[in-house]
């Protein structure tokens, strides 16, 4: 019998995971790539679909705090996990920090890779924070930009960076 969480009534998969700090729940096909779940069946749009291949990085999200490609991920893979969006970024109506930064130093034009660019940035100052810039342009060349010529991003990332080297210097 089919169900509003089970449309087809078979062949249907119900996933449950934390989206943005909020649990979501769903339900699609074995096959279906976690970005067309996250953009059709969740509505987060935020996340953008390129080559589908693993390789632009505009899909780019966290998957238990850890980058990751949501077009290289199955939506049933993602059951039980903790995911990140660009559209978890922002919080009470003020912007984060890189998305300030980004921009201040015009880190984008069409904006197709800033979703990428953004969660990318977000997981490498995690891990390096204090990176100097040659580190930052080897973690953004992760993600592929054809408009900026990568100089306002590598300039939105450092500046991030040389923030929080300061915060945390004055605690
Ligand atoms: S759409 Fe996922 S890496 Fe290009
Ligand atoms: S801003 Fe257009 S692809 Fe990066």
């Amino acid at each position: 019998m089919s169900s509003p969480s089970n449309p087809a009534g078979s062949g249907f998969v119900p996933i449950q995971l934390v989206v943005n700090g909020q649990v979501r729940s769903g339900a699609c096909e074995p096959r279906k790539l976690l970005v067309d779940f996250l953009r059709e069946d969740l509505g987060l749009s935020g996340t953008h679909v390129g080559c589908e291949h693993g390789i632009c990085g505009a899909c780019t999200i966290l998957i238990d705090g850890f980058a990751g490609r949501a077009c290289t991920h199955l939506a049933v893979q993602a059951e039980g996990c903790e995911l990140q969006t660009v559209e978890g970024l922002a919080e009470g109506g003020r912007l984060h920090p890189l998305q300030e930064a980004f921009r201040k130093h015009h880190g984008l034009q069409c904006g197709f890779c800033t979703p990428g660019m953004l969660m990318t940035a977000l997981d490498f100052l995690r891990t390096h924070p204090s990176p100097s810039e040659e580190e930052v342009r080897e973690a953004m060349s992760a993600v592929i930009c054809r408009c900026t010529g990568y100089q306002g991003i590598i300039a939105a990332v450092m500046e991030v960076a040389s923030d929080m080297a300061e915060a945390a210097a004055v605690r």
